[in-house]
């Protein structure tokens, strides 16, 4: 019996990894270009941290989290407390009034697994925490909007206010009676839902629901002077910056954490996965937290929904090369062969042979396979002679190569020809 992956885990297999290479590559560029840091974390916390942020009442808290009971410990279901966790514990405000910081990794959620929703799951997550202004919300939208235009994926930005301990609570009495009049046509969950946390059910899909919301009231109208105020700045400057966005009054997000701006960045390519990246202000948590009286605001971006945007959209990507293959014909050939490519890998360039003993021509399209920019072909003969052929594979121009003795000096000018004329292929 062959042993299989746990469902909602997944293998990245060599070819997918390129593409995930790249989306880190270029996301840790693009955070670097704002003033992000990465932060590395651990996976597992203690459980009480995830209860305390995300809140006891949302979906991943109450059934979604992977928790060792006795130990007290999950392993992290999103990226954000533990990144303020850390942040608190190590003291990092005292360095920098405003810190921007970045984390990359897997999070875990026990969701029903389907295309673009798995149980151990990536985000590249990004926080700025210290910055009440409106101005760092649109910034923040518009970096996630940089990334998504230099990875090649199109998709909308939405947002929505989720108001203040001042202006929510007010809108919660007001939403909670008007679910109360329609409670017998909500779903189960929706039902429970109106009692623990009625907001998420401005956000539930199933049709029904959406139906019987579509008059609910808005809590754009609900805001206090200050969050409105605060929503129509991050308004003007996300055109100031030119970010195309819609406004969602029904957006609610489904972790409690958020306070004013809340965002996603929506795709229709995915099915029901719709949101490809999301995050908010959550101007409270670390004080929450046991923390110092700071705002924050971030979001994440979900890696195997960006990856498979990637590849429905064919963004271009990298193709790895190799920089000289060598051919070696004949067992002394070879054992010239063996030394030289490890004195080309230690020059730092990509070199590859054969070890099987393989015809001239089985030989040149494993050159081919491999990329390779060129080939040094050495048979029995050419080393005796001292020379061998080196093809440009691009032009399959030839010339004639004198061979030195010594691997490493041999390595050298090889290195030296090679390098001068790289042609990357397209
Ligand atoms: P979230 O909306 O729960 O927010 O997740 C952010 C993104 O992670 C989603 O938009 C989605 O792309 C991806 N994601 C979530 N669950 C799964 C899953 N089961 N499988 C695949 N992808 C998934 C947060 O986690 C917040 N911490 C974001 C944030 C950062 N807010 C402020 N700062």
């Amino acid at each position: 019996m062959k042993i299989k992956a746990i469902n909602g885990f997944k293998d990245i297999l060599p070819e997918e990894a390129v593409r995930w290479r790249f989306m880190e590559e270029k996301a840790r560029d693009i955070f670097g270009r704002f003033g992000a840091r990465e932060i590395r974390l651990p996976i597992l916390e203690k459980t009480e941290l995830f209860a305390r942020s995300i809140g006891e009442a949302t979906d991943i808290v109450e059934k979604e989290m992977y928790t060792f009971a006795d130990k007290g410990i999950t392993m992290r279901p999103e990226g954000t407390a533990s990144l303020l966790r850390a942040f608190i514990e190590h003291g990092l405000h005292v360095q920098q009034p405003v810190q921007r910081l970045y984390t990359i990794g897997p999070m875990f959620r026990h969701e029903r697994p389907q295309k673009g929703r798995l149980r151990q799951f990536h985000q590249m997550d990004v926080e700025v925490i210290g910055a009440p202004e409106p101005a760092v919300d649109a910034e923040l939208m518009a970096m996630g909007r940089m990334l998504l235009d230099e990875l090649g994926i199109s998709a909308s930005l939405e947002i929505n206010s989720l108001g203040c301990p001042d202006c929510r609570p007010g809108f919660r009495s007001r939403l909670i009676g008007f679910l109360e009049n329609r409670r017998h046509r909500l779903c189960q969950d929706c039902r429970r839902r109106i009692d623990t946390n009625p907001l998420r059910v401005l956000d539930c899909k199933k049709p029904d629901c959406r139906a019987q919301v579509q008059e609910a009231p808005s809590i754009l109208d609900a805001l206090c002077d200050p969050c409105r105020d605060h929503f129509a700045a991050v308004c003007r400057g996300l055109e100031a910056l030119g970010v195309d966005h819609g406004v969602n009054r029904f957006m609610v997000r489904g972790l409690d954490y958020y306070t004013r701006t809340t965002f996603e960045f929506i795709t229709g390519d995915l099915g029901a996965q719709a949101a490809i990246g999301a995050g908010g202000r959550y101007d409270g948590l670390i004080e929450q937290l046991g923390g110092p009286a700071l705002p924050g605001i971030g979001f994440a971006m979900g890696m195997e929904r960006l990856a498979l945007l990637m590849e429905q959209q064919e963004t271009p990507l990298p193709r790895p090369a190799t920089d000289l293959f060598v051919a070696a014909l004949g067992e002394k050939a070879a054992a010239y062969a063996f030394p030289l490519v490890h004195e080309l890998r230690r020059l730092g360039l990509s070199a590859a042979m054969d070890h099987s003993g393989r015809s001239l021509k089985a030989q040149m399209k494993q050159a081919g396979r491999t990329r390779a920019n060129y080939t040094l072909i050495i048979g029995d003969n050419e080393l005796e002679q001292q020379e061998a052929i080196l093809r440009d594979m691009a032009t399959r121009k030839q010339e004639s190569v004198a061979l030195q003795t010594d691997a490493a000096e041999q390595a050298h000018l090889l290195a030296l020809r090679v390098r001068q004329n790289v042609i990357v292929h397209p």
